[in-house]
């Protein structure tokens, strides 16, 4: 999409960086986003994410039940997420909010399919189907509302990528483009949310990549591996936060591969899935390094991790930095 000169940050605006600026900002847009929007209906793309989420806050601050938000559930989130999203945005702003569960829809697409950009491809192209879908059923809707922030027209001013935010919708679906939080970095965004009450696991979020857990569970995706990949994240991240690492390490998750290694259960040969833990330090993602993790740390996660995850007889700790590796295993 062409991008204007209202999509350049002047070199006069301050960075958001305390409490009292985040209020300014989100005063000013409140304004704003009433200015461009006056009655009319907007539609946004929420995934729980702190782009989308305080793209929403702002607009339910703004215009309330004008928005309607729909989200997407990919089957690829993590556990919990779907939850939130529905508990914040549903019942704590009372904003209107369409919950699609798609689970089944990707997940049959996806099946037999192990080329991870051909993966990619069928999660990112399904996902505006399902979205153009629940688009067509609402009447009235003007504007398109995006989580668009500065670093992406930067991206793609600069060929980098074709960033999801500009289209992919339909001929028959072009809206104008309401994008409040164009002008801002992600730092900025984050204090922007936390300004308008969301909460820190929202706010600080670690990076999530578009395809989720869909490229943890490498090769062709089964239910029972994606569930292993789903239930070790969680019970990572929790210890991970019991033993106050959270903000402090990057990015941490959980990779399942799609081959089994030998075990042994009850006296008897398995032949099960490995987790392999990813954790890194980074500042923006194009090279990490491998945090020394406490060695009693790995082990807790071992054992819950054996005794919690079915078919799984091996943990593994990734010491990969980038480069050679990359973050993500594809
Ligand atoms: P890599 O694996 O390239 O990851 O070292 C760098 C950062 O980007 C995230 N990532 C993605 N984000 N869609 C996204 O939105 C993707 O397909 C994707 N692949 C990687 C990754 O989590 C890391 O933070």
């Amino acid at each position: 999409m062409a991008r204007n000169e209202t999509d350049i940050r002047p070199e006069s605006m301050a960075r958001i960086n305390t409490p009292e600026l985040a209020q300014a900002f989100i005063d000013e847009q409140i304004a704003a986003i009433r200015a461009q929007v006056g009655t009319d209906r907007v539609l946004l793309a929420l995934s729980g994410g702190v782009d989308s989420s305080v793209v929403a806050a702002l607009l339910i601050k703004a215009i309330g039940k004008q928005l309607t938000c729909v989200h997407v559930n990919h089957g690829l989130l993590r556990k919990g997420e779907p939850e939130q999203v529905i508990k914040v945005f549903r019942d704590e702003m009372d904003a209107n909010l369409v919950y699609v569960d798609a689970t089944d829809r990707f997940l049959d697409a996806l099946a037999g399919v192990s080329a991870p950009e051909k993966k990619r491809k069928i999660i990112g192209g399904l996902f505006i189907d399902v979205f153009a879908e629940e688009a067509r059923k609402l009447e009235g809707v003007k504007f398109l509302a995006q989580g668009t922030i500065y670093p992406d027209i930067l991206e793609s001013k600069a060929g980098i990528k074709s960033h999801h935010n500009d289209g992919g919708l339909p001929e028959d679906l072009k809206f104008e483009l309401c994008e409040p939080v164009k002008l801002l970095y992600k730092d900025e965004v984050r204090m922007v949310g936390k300004q308008l009450g969301l909460p820190d696991n929202m706010v600080y979020r670690q990076p999530f990549p578009g395809p989720g857990l869909g490229v943890r569970c490498t090769g062709a995706i089964t239910r029972d591996r994606l569930e292993a990949v789903r239930e070790s994240d969680a019970i990572l991240r929790e210890e991970f936060d019991k033993a106050g690492l959270n903000g402090k390490v990057w990015q941490y998750f959980t990779v399942v591969p799609d081959f089994t290694s030998t075990g042994i259960k009850d006296g008897k040969r398995t032949d099960d899935w490995m987790v392999i833990i990813r954790a890194v330090n980074s500042v923006d993602a194009t090279s990490a390094t491998v945090p020394e993790l406490p060695y009693s740390l790995l082990t807790t996660i071992r054992e819950r991790i054996f005794n919690e995850v079915k078919g799984v007889n091996r943990v593994l700790y990734d010491l990969s930095t980038k480069p050679l590796a990359t973050i993500e295993y594809e």
